[in-house]
């Protein structure tokens, strides 16, 4: 089988598990990685040697047959990227937000839906075992009727001016991935919503922010979300899960990103599962791209650029919510440095941004 040409454009700590996957999987040629920093390239010319390693992505673009292009810089260069590849014929792997600005992400959307081409983001959930998991035991109807969706994830994550400046705060870069979700097993759009946020360490931004409220057919949710959680703990530890409640039974997921744990209880069914965490899906999405790029026929389960925008979306407005209610601010510009300089000498750390 004929491998698909494929350009990376951008090789930080994205980049190289999308490397990493499209090796495993043998249905990539890898022909170019394209960075900015040559930091980045020195060390992609290392371990791929056999890509073509390059800081002008025109480069990439401009090779006919380049097939698919990855587009995993941060987001303030993804919107001319996404109009050049579509302008020379590419189909698009992007990482979330699709751009920097709402603005962008609407009009990329537009133009994305004008196009033949492929295009698919990297809203790992979606792709998750666990995830799928729950929805389709609730699709059973062992729960009864789908009414509250809880979810949490708060982690000793990217502090504040870390890196990620495009991305918008903690609730933004990382908080869209849980307002896809809750969106996603709500299966409907949402209607309402309160938001209360934290400025840890004194921080502008809420570093943490909580949101409750409900969706158009009336099931209600909060989520919670933080970069907060124990930075300066001697042992470092996370909490994340999902608690799904309906009218007759639950089902939950927690993990520890190594292994995920689900647990059904319903009317008949009462079940753990326990698996491999699956890190962000990476292979699942390349695996499906590929897919869709050799049968001509996209798979429906990839995530849109709509999807991605709508989360992006709601997730500003969550954030411009908490900023009409009292808003205190906790802790010190000092914490924030301890955190910043510990995060700067860790070698293993939740979320470490790579430093070349
Ligand atoms: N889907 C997810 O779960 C998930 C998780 C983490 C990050 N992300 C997203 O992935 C993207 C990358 O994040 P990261 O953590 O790898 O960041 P990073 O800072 O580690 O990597 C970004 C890389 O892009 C390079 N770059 C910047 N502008 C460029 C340009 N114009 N052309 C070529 N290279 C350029 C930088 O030099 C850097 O090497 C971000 O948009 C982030 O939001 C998604």
């Amino acid at each position: 089988m004929e491998k698909i040409r494929v350009g990376i454009i951008g090789f930080g700590r994205m980049g190289e598990k999308y490397l990493t996957e499209m090796r495993a999987s043998g249905k990539w040629d890898i022909a170019y990685i394209c960075d900015v920093s040559s930091g980045a390239r020195a060390y992609a010319r290392e371990i791929y040697p056999d890509a073509c390693i390059t800081g002008d992505e025109d480069e990439v673009f401009n090779d006919p047959d380049v097939k698919v292009v990855g587009l995993f810089t941060l987001a303030d260069s993804r919107y001319e990227q996404v109009k050049k590849a579509l302008a020379t014929g590419k189909h698009i792997i992007a990482e979330k937000p699709v751009a920097d600005t709402l603005e962008h992400e609407k009009e990329l959307v537009e133009l994305v839906g004008k196009s033949d081409l492929f295009t698919a983001v990297n809203l790992y959930l979606r792709n998750s075992w666990y995830h799928n998991c729950i929805r389709d035991f609730i699709s059973t109807g062992e729960i009864g009727d789908l009414a509250i969706i809880r979810v949490c994830h708060m982690t000793p994550g990217l502090a504040p001016g870390e890196g990620h400046e495009y991305e918008g705060p903690a609730f933004h870069d990382c908080g869209m991935h849980y307002v896809d979700i809750a969106k996603w097993y709500a299966g409907c759009g949402y209607r309402t919503w309160h938001a209360q946020g934290l400025r840890m360490w004194s921080y502008k931004d809420p570093w943490w922010l909580q949101c409750h409220g409900t969706f158009e057919n009336g099931v209600v949710f909060d989520i919670t979300q933080g970069f907060v959680y124990g930075q300066l703990a001697k042992d470092q530890t996370h909490n994340s899960y999902i608690d799904i409640i309906g009218t007759k039974g639950i089902a939950r997921m927690t993990h520890d990103f190594h292994t995920a744990v689900v647990e059904l209880r319903g009317k008949n069914v009462t079940e753990r599962i326990e698996k491999p965490f699956g890190g962000k899906n990476i292979d699942r999405l390349c695996d499906l791209f590929a897919d869709s790029v050799i049968s001509g026929k996209r798979a429906e389960s990839l995530p849109t650029f709509r999807d991605s925008m709508v989360a992006s979306e709601y997730a500003w407005k969550f954030l411009d919510d908490a900023r009409t209610h009292e808003l205190p601010a906790i802790g010190t510009e000092a914490e924030l440095e301890a955190i910043r300089h510990r995060r700067s000498i860790m070698k293993d750390g939740y979320g470490l941004l790579h430093k070349r």
